[in-house]
């Protein structure tokens, strides 16, 4: 294929759908009305029950350095003794790429909803904002790598999301 998101048309977008190295992505990133725009798109997924069982947070250029500090927390919570590699491969996870959203998966615990659908739903608005950013002529890329360590260790929560807000202890 010689032509990857090809956005003269939805379907032409989907058929050549591909994704950029988020390592290799340079400035610009959207704006913030072309973020606001894309996190809509993603926002309109199918969600049983209408629960909303995820959250975005976008990580400000002066938040990336608390971000990476928090994955490095995370990181040595699972790792009794990580190397200096490994360390610094999470620190530049945190720095890569001019814009980074985190989607959260918060499946509502009280709702007869089966938790599975709801982390599907988020799975899917992960894919819808990738294409949200794709078909703004954006390059996106989907990346766990270390990041699905967001968990609760003993009685210490890393990091707590509520609707509108997020804090880290
Ligand atoms: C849930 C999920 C997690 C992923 N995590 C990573 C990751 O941590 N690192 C990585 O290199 N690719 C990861 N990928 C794959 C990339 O997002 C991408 O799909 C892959 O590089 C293939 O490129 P393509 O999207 O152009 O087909 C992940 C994909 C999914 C669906």
């Amino acid at each position: 294929m010689d032509n990857f998101n090809d956005i003269s048309s939805p379907r032409a977008l989907l058929a050549t759908r591909r994704s950029g190295k988020a390592r290799d992505m340079v400035a610009p990133g959207p704006d913030a009305a072309q973020l606001a725009a894309m996190l809509a798109v993603a926002a309109r997924v199918p969600d049983h029950g209408k629960l909303a069982p995820w959250r975005f947070i976008t990580v400000a250029p002066e938040a990336r350095a608390g971000f990476a500090a928090l994955l490095e927390t995370a990181y040595r919570h699972e790792h009794a003794a990580p190397g200096a590699t490994e360390i610094e491969a999470i620190r530049n996870f945190a720095h890569q790429a001019p814009c980074l959203v985190i989607v959260v998966s918060q499946p509502v615990s009280a709702s007869h909803i089966p938790r599975w659908e709801q982390e599907l739903s988020a799975g899917a608005a992960t894919m819808q904002l990738c294409n949200a950013a794709h078909a703004q002529g954006f390059v996106a890329n989907w990346l766990t790598g270390c990041c699905l360590m967001w968990r609760i260790s003993g009685s210490r929560t890393l990091m707590t999301v509520r609707r509108g807000a997020t804090s880290t202890p």
